[in-house]
């Protein structure tokens, strides 16, 4: 199929890709020329396992394009994504400029034929009836175009692998015409798909990262408890976990939830909520959870330094979880920008980071050299190479052996055995 992506950032780029890779001819645009250029040399701008490979090897074999002339790029394509950024404003409403003005572009561009706009940008209820308003007030006439709500779940690290096995397509389409060429478009993936009118594929997205967020709030609640009550965190989630009704996955306590989708999707569905005429409390205290935690663990940091002047803590990891390089909303930039201004001094290592995201913060190349001098050790992300660590050197490293574990990387029993002065999250 001929299709085009509008907006080549994480969620276009990885669709775009993929999209290509399956065999369709896809032109991915953006409005950034410097973007379109790197890209064109099969440069991508963050790191996403996978990408790169299946970006050049499809630039190669003419699949897969780029261009900064959106006009062009959807006069040759049948299907158009609209994969563009609907960042959290003030008040936690969705910003839905970005998306209205893909529409805009959209209707000016649409000369003959007839087009299938899919929405992959994750947008407030009701966006797809606003992208049909745009277009039939530009004098787009409706047998001209269908709208359709195709929400992503691509996680950051994964998004390669979970594009190609997805556990669910959603589709969320007015017509029939429609529905039958997504479909056609994903059947190659083999995957269960569910068609839903517009409105409802919008919601389903918004659930899906709030129950997620939910899980991990509530585990996180309960390891606030658990800390009360002398008991471990972790094995309470594995058990709890092994029940096929409540699962293992996003249970895991910790510094709380972070990145570019969670916490902006539950404001969001906060905000449709209110709007609506319902004040949804458990969302709320989701997100009040969620805002305490790293407040919490740093509690633990200010109460074994109450003169934090002079000393020196490395701070372990700054991506807002292991595998991607991405530092929005991550927890870890909140702890330094903390320590810095309560007058630590701060180094950090991330294998993947390599510019510190606060000012002030020292980044090192290594995890040793983040270590050395150190009077303590706080780890806000689970990076795996964290779990190799040769705690003798690290002693040896350190200044002092006192280690805070914002993720429960380590076994506090091996770690009390080892010497070192541990704190976990609710154990
Ligand atoms: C999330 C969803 O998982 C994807 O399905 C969705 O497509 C994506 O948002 C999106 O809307 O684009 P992502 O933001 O990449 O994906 O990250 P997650 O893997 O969901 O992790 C989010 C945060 O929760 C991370 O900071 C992670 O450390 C934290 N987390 C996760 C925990 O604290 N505990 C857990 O048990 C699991």
């Amino acid at each position: 199929m001929r299709i085009c992506v509008l907006g080549s950032g994480y969620v276009g780029l990885v669709t775009g890709a993929c999209l290509a890779n399956m065999g369709n001819h896809v032109i991915c645009t953006d409005k950034d020329a410097v973007k379109i250029g790197k890209l064109t040399a099969g440069d991508v701008p963050f790191y996403e396992p996978g990408l790169q490979e299946i970006i050049k090897f499809n630039l190669k074999n003419g699949r897969l394009s780029f261009t900064g002339d959106l006009k062009k790029a959807i006069e040759l394509s049948d299907i158009i994504f609209v994969a563009v950024g609907t960042p959290s404003k003030k008040d936690g409403a969705a910003q839905i400029a970005h998306v209205v003005s893909a529409a805009k572009d959209i209707a000016v561009a649409i000369k003959k034929g007839y087009k299938i706009i899919v929405n992959k940008s994750t947008v407030p209820v009701g966006m797809g009836d606003i992208v049909t308003k745009i277009l039939k007030k530009n004098g787009i006439s409706r047998d001209k175009f269908s709208v359709v709500s195709n929400p992503e779940f691509l996680s950051e690290g994964t998004a390669v692998s979970d594009f190609m096995s997805p556990d669910r397509i959603v589709i969320g389409a007015s017509d029939n015409r429609a529905f039958n060429t997504i479909t056609e478009l994903y059947r190659p993936l083999n995957a269960h798909i569910i068609f839903t009118d517009i409105k409802t594929a919008e919601t389903i997205k918004y659930v899906s990262n709030s129950f997620l967020a939910t899980k991990v709030s509530f585990i996180n609640e309960i390891a606030n408890i658990c800390e009360q009550i002398g008991v471990d965190v972790t094995t309470v989630a594995s058990a709890v976990g092994l029940d096929r009704r409540i699962g293992r996955k996003f249970l895991n306590a910790g510094v709380g939830y972070g990145g570019s989708c969670l916490p902006k999707d539950v404001l969001a569905l906060i905000d449709v909520s209110q709007k609506a005429g319902y004040v949804p409390r458990l969302l709320k205290a989701v997100d009040e959870i969620n805002g305490k935690q790293i407040d919490l663990f740093l509690e633990k940091i200010k109460k074994s330094f109450p003169k934090p002047s002079g000393k020196k803590i490395a701070v372990m990891g700054v991506s807002f979880k292991p595998g991607t390089d991405d530092t929005r909303s991550a927890p870890s930039v909140r702890l330094i920008k903390k320590l810095l201004s309560l007058g630590f001094s701060v180094q950090v290592f991330d294998p993947a980071v390599k510019n510190s995201p606060v000012r002030g913060a020292v980044v090192c190349k290594d995890i040793y050299s983040a270590l050395k001098g150190c009077d303590a050790a706080a780890f806000v992300t689970e990076w795996p190479q964290f779990k190799q660590l040769n705690f003798e050197l690290v002693k040896k490293t350190m200044k002092k052996p006192v280690i805070f574990d914002g993720r429960n990387i380590f076994d506090p029993k091996i770690m009390k055995e080892s010497g070192f002065k541990y704190f976990g999250v609710g154990r």
